[in-house]
């Protein structure tokens, strides 16, 4: 059924690190979205499309209100969430503690399925869309979530994890084991609807050599799927790489050796990338998920955001939230921990730039910015809007910003999931909030 959106819209058509703002914003004060097939038909100012439009078309108007490409999360663990905001160390120690405790619970399907139902509408209330999500090593973790994705048709990206060493034995499988059930997961789920599938060896020391080589073997063998990892996230982590694979130039070298690099190969991390890091990952095409929070709650480090966008070696990156080690699941508190990160290296992030990371820039970053993350025409239609009003100091500040950059800077720094007021899914209202009673409510799920 044809239907449309009226209000205020946000989106960027190319990339302010590179391009001067007014080349790359796509702003409309009073904007209209016409929505056909789960895709955006028409998008223009409300004024110009209306005459055009069939009567019996229904348009909902969001005043007060900012419609927004649906956020996108480009590294999150959904079997983490009932972990988030555990207390206590590092990186290593933080896995040993309480993720591999965790993860063990998911071979139970039941569980799995319970725990993907909450993860999803936690991303649905935060305003995001479109999430690359890591399962845990067990085949029934992938299906419980593609199952649940599927029910709200959304365009998510996942995998089952690879772990053949260093971790508990029961959430380890085999170089052979992995390499089968990842096979029979991509035939399972990849381009089943909006679902894509994403091979995903954990990170280096949980693989051995023979189940990296495996990994990167049954990516080549399936093009159009992607693989997902973490990469120099931690100081610790990163020496430990160099006595487990002592051949290796370093971590970098480690993946690219087992053909994990290139197109759709999106990395968690790169806190302590070189230059030559960076120019590895600019020259194969794979993409970087910066994970703010993340970096802060675990101690990690300060990502480079500037090099990484900007820098002589340009690398597609994109913003996460990597909950459970990141602590928050809505993107617009990412945005306000990478504008801080980025200020304690020097480089002040706008918020054209931000909001960009978590729309267009992440979908370029997992190469789907031809069909998500932008407003216009034959986009899908996952959208976000977002509340101007949403607390009474968030109304209170925006009524004293002039301009369309200070009242989403200051949207990404005082706001969190509360702004999110309403997510669309390929063109249905999936969760919407009332501003005044705070109700929230689900549409089919
Ligand atoms: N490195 C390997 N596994 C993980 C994980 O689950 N979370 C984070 N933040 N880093 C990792
Ligand atoms: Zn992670």
């Amino acid at each position: 059924m044809k239907k449309a959106i009226r209000g205020r819209c946000l989106s960027y058509r190319d990339n302010p690190f590179t391009k001067p703002i007014k080349e790359c914003l796509c702003y409309e004060d009073d904007g209209l979205i016409v929505i056909e097939d789960g895709k955006i038909g028409a998008f223009g100012s409300a004024h110009e499309l209306l005459p055009h439009l069939d009567k019996t078309v229904p348009v909902t108007r969001y005043e007060d209100a900012l419609i927004c490409p649906g956020f996108i999360d480009c590294h999150v663990h959904y079997p983490q969430t009932e972990i988030i905001g555990a207390f206590g160390k590092q990186l290593i120690d933080w896995l040993n503690n309480y993720t591999f405790v965790a993860e063990q619970k998911f071979a139970d399907k039941e569980y799995a399925s319970a725990a993907a139902d909450v993860f999803l509408k936690e991303i649905l209330r935060s305003g995001t869309t479109t999430a690359a999500v890591f399962c845990t090593v067990h085949p029934v973790s992938v299906d419980a979530f593609f199952e649940q994705s599927a029910r709200i048709n959304m365009r998510n990206i996942a995998g089952k994890v690879l772990m053949d060493r260093h971790a508990p034995p029961a959430l380890t499988d085999t170089a052979q084991s992995g390499y089968d059930e990842t096979k029979r997961l991509i035939q399972k789920w990849h381009g089943n609807g909006r679902a894509l599938y994403a091979v995903t060896p954990r990170f280096a020391p949980t693989s051995t050599e023979e189940q990296m080589e495996m990994a990167g073997a049954v990516w080549k063998e399936h093009p159009g799927t992607y693989l997902q990892s973490h990469i120099s996230e931690n100081r610790k982590e990163i020496e430990w790489v160099k006595t487990l694979f002592p051949d290796r130039k370093n971590y970098v070298d480690v993946y690219q050796h087992y053909g994990q690099l290139g197109p759709r190969a999106i990395y968690g991390h790169g806190v302590h990338f070189t230059k030559e890091d960076f120019r590895a990952f600019s020259e194969t095409g794979a993409a970087l998920a910066h994970c703010p929070t993340s970096n802060l709650f675990l101690g990690s480090g300060l990502f480079s955001l500037d090099q990484a966008m900007q820098g002589s070696f340009p690398v597609r990156t994109g913003l996460a939230t990597d909950l459970g080690g990141g602590t928050n699941f809505s993107q617009l508190v990412s945005m306000n921990e990478a504008y801080k990160i980025a200020q304690l290296n020097g480089f002040a992030l706008d918020a054209h730039k931000a909001f960009y990371l978590a729309t267009r820039g992440a979908a370029a970053s997992l190469y789907l910015d031809e069909t998500l993350g932008s407003i216009e025409p034959g986009y899908e239609a996952d959208l976000t809007i977002l509340d101007l009003k949403a607390t009474p100091l968030i109304a209170h500040r925006l009524a004293y910003a002039d301009s369309l950059e200070e009242q989403i800077f200051a949207l990404m720094t005082v706001g969190d999931d509360r702004a999110a007021k309403a997510t669309y899914i390929a063109g249905n209202l999936i969760y919407s909030r009332d501003s005044e009673t705070n109700e929230e409510q689900f549409y089919g799920i």
